[in-house]
């Protein structure tokens, strides 16, 4: 792989699956970075066991410990520069981070559909599967994208797709779009590396090697 390993910092809500997959990646040397801290906006999520037992570093930040979303941010800013990170990703992560300037263009998410569809407040996790459903839709998947201090809105990296069956229930859909997620996220943190990305308004290039 071409270009620099970089320094990657995590941020999660839940379970922490795709920050595993990542870590399982980083073990076998297929994601071209190192998650070197991982925040926590729950105390109890279990990402941040899975970090631990990987030897990384942890901190929980909650929102409801801060009056609002800038205040907020502004720890979770705080907190992210003492990594000195190169990329951010938000690996299943459900509040709303206001970034500074300077993290434009820095700051990764996935969404478990394809966006524009299916994505905004209150639309995460179990909830994005059952819109699919309830809306008939033939096809689904998952988006990377680089954040732009709204709910799934920046421009848009990686989508691969999933086809929805018709026996399928949330659960169902959920396993086979996080497939497509285990893939998609590294492709997009790799190419980020091997800088690769070139945002031109809210269009992202992939430029060749
Ligand atoms: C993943 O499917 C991720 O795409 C989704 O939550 C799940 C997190 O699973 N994220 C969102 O819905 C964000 N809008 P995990 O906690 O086991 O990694």
């Amino acid at each position: 792989m071409a270009g620099k390993k970089i320094r990657i910092v995590a941020l999660l809500s839940g379970s922490g699956r795709t920050l595993q997959n990542l870590l399982n990646l980083q073990a076998s040397g297929e994601l071209q970075g190192d998650i070197v801290g991982v925040i926590g906006s729950l105390s109890g999520a279990y990402g941040l066991v899975r970090a631990r037992n990987a030897g990384v570093p942890t901190c929980v930040i909650r929102k409801k410990d801060h009056p609002d979303v800038e205040s907020f941010s502004a720890a979770l800013t705080e907190q992210i520069q003492q990594w000195n990170p190169d990329l951010i990703v938000m690996a299943g992560f459900m509040c709303l981070y206001r970034m500074p300037p300077q993290f434009a263009g820095k700051v990764m998410n996935i969404h478990p559909a394809l966006l524009p569809s299916f994505g905004g407040a209150g639309c995460y996790g179990h909830h994005v599967h059952e819109a699919v459903l309830a809306h008939g839709c033939k096809v689904s998947g998952c988006t990377v994208h680089f954040a732009d201090n709204r709910y799934d809105c920046g421009p848009i990296i990686v989508q691969l797709t999933a086809p929805v069956r018709e026996d399928d229930t949330p659960d169902s859909l959920a396993e086979r779009v996080l497939e497509q997620e285990f893939k998609a996220y590294p492709l997009a943190i790799n190419l980020f590396a091997q800088g690769r990305l070139r945002i031109e308004g809210r269009v992202v290039r992939i430029l060749p090697k």
